[in-house]
């Protein structure tokens, strides 16, 4: 089985949770690059990045994506931007023909949870199956390794399905 971690993260939270999850299960991990980033403080980073979830827009990204059709399972990770998944997510699922294959959810937020978001995901990616979802409130280092016993878990839950 070929899996492949996909993943946008503005802050490091989701990259965090992405890299544990890469020292878990064999897999390439692909983070999403967009051509022009939001702003990474103040208000404008919500105004900017906001604005561009809640209109679905679609950025252009830096990033070559590999053949999708070589893998199996395809693990998704997004911030929760604006009850939704990131803009460069959106690219992503946009851009690529993601049919027939297991796929899981992972994605971190301030605390409004991730089920909104998830289920867009799921709605948007119908002709898969979806394995399994968790979400993360701000995760930091300290919690490391609490974090990984728990995707530890998910893991061995999700890949035997
Ligand atoms: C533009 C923007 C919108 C956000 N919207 C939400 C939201 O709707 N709900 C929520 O719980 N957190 C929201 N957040 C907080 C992020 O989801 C949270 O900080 C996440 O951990 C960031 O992940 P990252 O470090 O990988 O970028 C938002 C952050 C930004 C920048």
């Amino acid at each position: 089985m070929k899996n492949l971690i996909v993943f946008y993260s503005l802050e490091g939270h989701t990259r965090f949770i992405a890299n544990i999850i890469e020292s878990i299960v064999k897999a390439d991990l692909l983070e999403l690059k967009p051509e022009k980033e939001v702003p990474k403080t103040g208000f404008k980073k919500y105004l900017w990045g906001g604005k561009s979830a809640i209109f679905k827009e679609k950025p252009t990204l830096k990033n070559k994506i590999p053949e999708i059709k070589e893998y199996d399972n395809i693990i998704i990770g997004t911030p929760v931007w604006a009850g939704t998944y990131a803009p460069p997510v959106n690219t992503f699922i946009a851009h690529t023909l993601i049919k027939g294959k297991n796929i899981a959810f992972f994605a971190c937020h301030g605390g409004g949870d991730a089920k909104k978001c998830f289920d867009k995901l799921t709605e948007e990616l119908k002709d898969n199956t979806v394995l399994g979802t968790i979400d993360f409130k701000e995760p930091t280092d300290e919690d490391k390794e609490k974090i990984t016993k728990e995707i530890e878990k998910w893991i061995s839950t999700i890949l035997e399905k």
